[in-house]
Parts: structure tokens; sequence; C-alpha cells
């Protein structure tokens, strides 16, 4: 009796597993997952709605477009896409996808392939501080056979010129390092820096790598490799050249094992020349130590075990800032701000010299327009670098001041970014956009946040007198903005914008602070009291702020955020008790828009507010984000822009033309406030 109850018990179990339709997701279901996030170029997601089909869906680059990228396993014989599958190959059949997880650092998904359980980890590693970890342009995928009964598994895996951005005229090559066996693929006939209408890279190569004993390998049609495979378990060492057709392909034999076992592969997009700073090619920073292609795949492979140790201590940081500075909602939110942010970033030497004391970071505002450290970003951006590697600011900020220090900008404002198409670092066009105020903010409140958050005094010495140019602007511009633009560009120019002039008082503060000039503070503080006090921003009452000095609608201010990270003081308590109580009575449907006017909010800016506010203000702001991310009427990378209220065709909830900017590092406001520079 009691073992046929049990019988019956394991014959359900398996009956749910077999026809099995709930993916379990974890922490929630995101718009998209990061699958192999690295970079600007190397930048592979796939949509939270197609997780459930994840053996028949496409990897797509973050553009949307198509990446072909599988995984299939043989399980005594028979054949299962577990990945990327389109069109499966006659008789084979479809594991069944049972569970979704996230952390900041891995994509997880774990199928069902008949008797056998695998795992599919996609691993991009963010590495704070070790920049050479940081700027391989790889990514992980390990597939884990879990233990089970003693069947025979053999695991395949494929990619195409899909990775290159042009599928017309490829060509690719097959090579050893050691024990690794890589692939590379390449356009023909493109020019360096240039990009296809997606932004993929048209120059360079991608790559596909993995080592293992039991490895075999073959390049062409795709469907003779796939079917080769579905056949024999195997693939033929043969090495056909690119047709449009084609594919590049592993295979492992893992034999007859019952054991847990894995294999990962190595994913990539290199370009040896990377960005061109001024004319002179920067290349990735790794290529200090790893010149070559195949020896930086094959340090990369044989780096998993740090990497993937190193990730489980951030995954567990990130987790840890965000339940203790708000709860799991908040931490929810990082995870998956992690690599969209650094997958932005790039870290760079001179390719000439590949002299280390010469590194620079580059961010491209990704989807918004494809510029190049615009300042702007780097402002939304660096809660998170303020709390994990504030030297990127340093970084980030260097070649746009050694810019602005050149014959090239004649400008007394800082600039608004330091080329118009990322990767080309050439100079600000004469038809660029010019936000005055707005950048000259935040060069100073950049600065001041990588010298707080290091103790380094060495920025604010080399760039002193570019400093004290653009706080000086400040100084005779700030109060009274002339019409101008702001970060919020879609607004267009207005004159007197109250966010700006309390960008432009927090920024004489935070000057002050920066070189002890006291009398920087002072005035920061004056205008402080003249915006918020004697209501020159705000409504008559003096309740809330107004996009415009004397001016309607109500404006979501968040420049005086730095003004609480750094403990500045240059806006009254009173003006912190009060927005906190306005805002959530002038919520829309999904959250607060950016101004009374709009029916679409920032979910930057609601971050930056979410940390000057305390109580109820807090708790909505920080829950109206988490509906947003986790409402599942999304599929692009996390978008920082998002309907607010119904309008069109468009639900209140869903995202709003962003998707994959860098600019998620702001999310990190509040925890922020709980410290800098806590990675080591
Ligand atoms: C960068 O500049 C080069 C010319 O120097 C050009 O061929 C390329 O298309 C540019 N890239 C972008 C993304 O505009
Ligand atoms: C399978 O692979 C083996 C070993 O490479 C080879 O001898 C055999 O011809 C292959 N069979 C098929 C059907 O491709
Ligand atoms: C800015 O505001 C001040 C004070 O309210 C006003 O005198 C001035 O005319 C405004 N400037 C513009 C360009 O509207
Ligand atoms: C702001 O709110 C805090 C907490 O509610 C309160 O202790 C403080 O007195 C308030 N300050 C002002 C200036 O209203
Ligand atoms: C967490 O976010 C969800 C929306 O996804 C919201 O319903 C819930 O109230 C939030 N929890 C807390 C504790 O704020």
């Amino acid at each position: 009796m009691f073992s046929r109850a049990l019988g019956v018990v394991v014959l359900v179990a398996s009956c749910l597993v077999s026809t099995g339709t709930a993916v379990t997701y974890s922490p929630v279901k995101p718009p998209s997952y990061p699958l192999a996030v690295r970079s600007p170029y190397l930048s592979a997601w796939i949509p939270g709605s197609d997780v459930a089909s994840l053996p028949n869906s496409n990897a797509q680059f973050w553009a949307g477009n198509d990446l072909t990228w599988s995984v299939i396993a043989r399980v005594d014989g028979t054949t299962y896409n577990l990945f990327g599958v389109t069109s499966p190959p006659v008789g084979t059949k479809s594991a069944t996808v049972t569970e979704a997880s996230y952390t900041s650092t891995h994509s997880t998904f774990v199928v069902t392939a008949g008797s056998r359980q695998f795992t599919l980890d996609f691993f991009s590693p963010v590495s704070p501080k070790n920049y050479i970890r940081q700027s391989l342009p790889f990514s992980y995928l390990t597939v884990t056979l879990a233990a089970g009964d003693s069947s025979s598994v053999q695991i395949y895996s494929d990619i195409d010129s899909t990775w290159t951005g042009q599928t017309s005229d490829s060509s690719w090559s097959y090579t050893t390092s050691g024990s690794t066996s890589v692939f590379q693929i390449q356009t023909v006939g493109a020019a360096t820096y240039s990009q296809n209408s997606d932004g993929q890279a048209l120059w360079g190569s991608a790559v596909y790598a993995t080592a293992g004993t039991s490895l075999s390998t073959q390049s062409g049609p795709i469907s003779t490799l796939r079917n080769r495979f579905v056949n024999n378990g195997t693939l033929s060492g043969d090495h056909a050249d690119w047709t449009s057709n084609g594919a590049v392909a592993f295979a492992h034999d893992l034999g007859t094992t019952a054991d847990e076992t894995a294999v990962t592969f190595a994913i990539g997009h290199v370009r040896e020349q990377s960005i061109d700073f001024l004319g002179a090619a920067q290349t990735g920073y790794y290529r200090s130590a790893y010149k070559e292609t195949p020896a930086a795949v094959a340090h990369f492979l044989n780096d998993y075990e740090a990497a993937n140790s190193e990730s489980t201590k951030l995954d567990d940081l990130i987790q840890s800032i965000g339940t203790s500075s708000y709860g799991s909602n908040y931490s929810d939110i990082l995870a998956l701000s992690v690599r969209q942010t650094y997958g932005g970033t790039e870290i760079t030497i001179p390719d000439d010299s590949l002299d280390t004391s010469d590194t620079r970071a580059f961010i491209k505002e990704i989807s918004s327009d494809g510029n190049i450290n615009t300042v702007d970003v780097i402002y939304a951006t660096f809660p998170i670098f303020y709390i994990l590697s504030p030297d990127y600011l340093k970084l980030l900020l260097s070649p746009v001041f050694d810019y602005m220090g050149s014959d090239a900008y004649t400008k007394d404002y800082a600039v608004h970014e330091i080329g118009a198409n990322y990767p080309n670092a050439t100079g600000h066009p004469a038809d660029g956009e010019e936000m005055p105020i707005e950048e000259s903010g935040n060069v100073i409140f950049l600065a001041y946040a990588y010298q707080k958050a290091t103790g380094n005094r060495d920025f604010a010495t080399t760039y002193s007198a570019q400093l004290k140019k653009y706080a000086d602007y400040l100084q005779e511009n700030g109060l009274y903005p002339a019409s101008q633009l702001s970060l919020n560009d879609a607004l267009g120019a207005l004159a007197n914008q109250t966010n700006l002039a309390v960008k432009a008082a927090v920024g004489l503060a935070t000057y002050g602070a920066l070189t002890g000039d006291m009398s920087y503070t002072t005035v920061g503080k004056e205008w402080g009291d003249k915006i918020w006090t004697d209501h020159l921003g705000t409504d008559a009452d003096g309740t809330h702020f107004l996009i415009q000095y004397g001016i309607t609608p109500w404006f979501l201010v968040y420049n005086h955020y730095p003004d609480l990270l750094f403990c500045l003081n240059a806006f009254p308590d009173e003006a912190y008790n009060a927005t906190a109580k306005f805002y959530p009575t002038v919520r829309g449907t999904a959250g607060v828009p950016l101004d009374g006017t709009l029916g679409w909010g920032q979910t930057n800016w609601q971050a930056f507010v979410a940390a000057t506010v305390s109580g109820d203000a807090r708790e909505m702001f920080i829950s109206d984000l988490h509906a947003y991310m986790a409402n599942g009427l999304n599929t692009a990378p996390f978008s920082d822009r998002y309907w607010v209220d119904a309008s069109g065709s468009y639900s209140a909830g869903e995202s709003y033309s962003f998707r994959a900017r860098p600019t998620l590092g702001s999310h990190f406001a509040l925890a922020a406030l709980s410290g800098a520079n806590i990675w080591s």
C-alpha cells in the first residue's frame, strides 16, 4: 500500500514535468533577460515573453533584431532543442522550460529533455575593479546536465553571421589556442568604426569558443550541421567556407553519464580598434595582457571559476544593498540593472602603445541617439559607479575634459558629449546639442562623486582650471537660466527651468565641497533658499516645484539628489518633506510622470527622487518601478522611459522607445545613500 502510494506520487510528478506548461520566474519575469551583455556591440537578450518557448525562440540584439544562437542536446539518441532553434530539424523535440531566473550577472533557465534536466546559465561578468576581466568582450554560456539516469548525452551549439551585423557578405576562420577551439566571423568590406542600422558593429569579429576533451567542430550550411548532430551526435571537423546560410558549431560528447556535467562556451564580439578618440585608436584594456583574440578567449574560458566566484560575491552584494536600503522589490530592480549599465560602457587603452597608464572609459547612449560620453548619461548612471567602481567616473570624464581642454572646444560651459556617433569620440559636432547649465553642473557633481568616493584629489587637481570655469559659469548664469535644453531634451528649450537652477545651486555647493572654496557653497545655499523658501521655483504656497519660474505645471525635480547624497544642505529639509507629500498626489496610473502635462515618466529620475523622499512617497516610487518592470507588458531590454498613463495606442505601464540604455545606474541612487566605494 505504502509503496503503491509512493509509485502514484512519482507518476504524478513525472507527468507534471513532461506536460509542464508553467515556468517559475524568479524573482520576477522581466521585460527582457540579458544573455550576453558586455559592450554596446555584445548585447544579446531574450524577451521575458519568449522564455516559455526558449527552445524555439531567438536571442536578439538590443535593438530587437534576431541573433542565431542555438543549443541542442541528444539524450540516448533523441534530439531536443533547448534554445534558439526556430526551425527544428526533422525528428527533434522541444525541451520543456521549467524555471527562469536572473541575478545581477546571470540569467538562468532550467529545461527538461526526456529523462534529463539541463541548466542554461548565461553569465556576463561584471567586475567592478578588475579592468582585464571587465574589458574581455566575451560572455559565458554554461550548459549543465543535472545528475540523473545513465543516459548518453551530447550537447551542440552554433552561431552565424547575424552576430557580425552583415549577413550578406562575411567570412570566418577556425583556430585553436591550447585546448580552446575558436571560430571567428567577420564582415567583408565594411569600414572600421561603422555600424549597421541596428547599431551592430560592422568591423571586428564575432567569436565563439569552447574547450573540451570530447569536442567536435564544423562550419557549413546550418541545416547540414544540425542534421549531422541529430543523426550522429558529433560534428565532422570539416570547416567549409562562409556561405549566407552557414554557421559555425561545436558538439561536446558527455558520454554515458549519471553525473552532473557541464560544458562552457564563450561568445563574444572583438574590435581590436574599438574607439576612435580624437583620431587615436583605442582598444580593450585586456589587450595589454592578451593581445591576440584566441589567447584572450582561451584566458576568458580559463578564468571561468574565478569570474564565477566573483559574480556570486557581486550578486550577493547587490541583493543585500537592495534589501537593506529598501527591500526585495528594490533588489529585484537593481539586479536587472547591473549588466545593462556596465554593458553600455567600455574600458580602453591606446591601441598602439597598449599603455595601461592611459586608461579611459567610454559609454554609449544606446537607443536614444548613439552619442558617446554624453555627460548627462554619465550623470544618470553615476550612482552605481559611486558604489562599485568610482574610478570609472574619472575614466569616463577624463576624455571629456581632455576634449574640452583642447583648441577644438571653445565654449565656456561644459560639452554635451564628445561625438555624435559611438565609437567616434571625434568631438562635439557644431550642430550638436548644447546644454550649458545641465552639463556644467553635471561635470562638477561627477568630479566630486569620484573624489568623495575614493578620497583622491587627482582629478580635481588635474582639471582645476576647467572645473573653476564651469563653476563660474553656473554662478553667472545659473539662477535665471536663459532659454536652453536640459537633458530632458524632449521638452525643448525653456527659460528659467527650476530643475536647472536647482542643478546650478547644488552644483555650486558641490564645487565648494570639491575645492574647499566655501564662497561657492554660500551662493549655492542662498540660491536654494531663493528657489524653495522664497518660492522662486515653487507654487505660491511652496508645496512643490514648478517646471519654470512662475509657470505651471509641476516638475519632478531630481537635481537636488546630489545635495542629499553629498550632505550639502543647499536646500532646506522642508523642500524634501514637502515634495514627499506632493508627489503621491500627482501619481498617474502606473507612476509619477516627469511633469504635470506628460503621460510618461523616466525611471532614472523617479529613482533619484525615491532617494530624496522618505516614507510613503519612497514606497510609491519603488513599488511603481517594480510593477513596471514586472507587469508583463514589455519585451525590450529595460526601457527607462514608460507611459504612466494610457496614451494613444499605449497602455499605462508600457515602455516608450528607449531600450538597453546604460542609464539604469540611476536605479542605485537610494542604495548610494548608504555608502560609496564598497566593492573590494
Ligand atoms: C565613424 O567614422 C567613420 C569614419 O571615420 C565612419 O566610417 C563610420 O561610419 C562612423 N561610425 C558611425 C557609427 O557613425
Ligand atoms: C558518425 O560519426 C562517425 C565518427 O565520426 C562516422 O564514422 C560516421 O560516418 C558518422 N555517421 C553519420 C551518419 O554521419
Ligand atoms: C526668468 O525669471 C525672472 C524672475 O521671475 C524674470 O524676471 C525673467 O524675465 C525670466 N526670464 C525669462 C527669459 O523668461
Ligand atoms: C521633515 O520631516 C521629518 C520627518 O518627518 C521631521 O522630523 C522634520 O521636522 C521635518 N522638517 C521640516 C523642516 O519640516
Ligand atoms: C512590490 O512591488 C509590487 C509591484 O510589482 C507591489 O505590488 C508591492 O506592493 C511591492 N511591495 C512592497 C513591499 O512595496
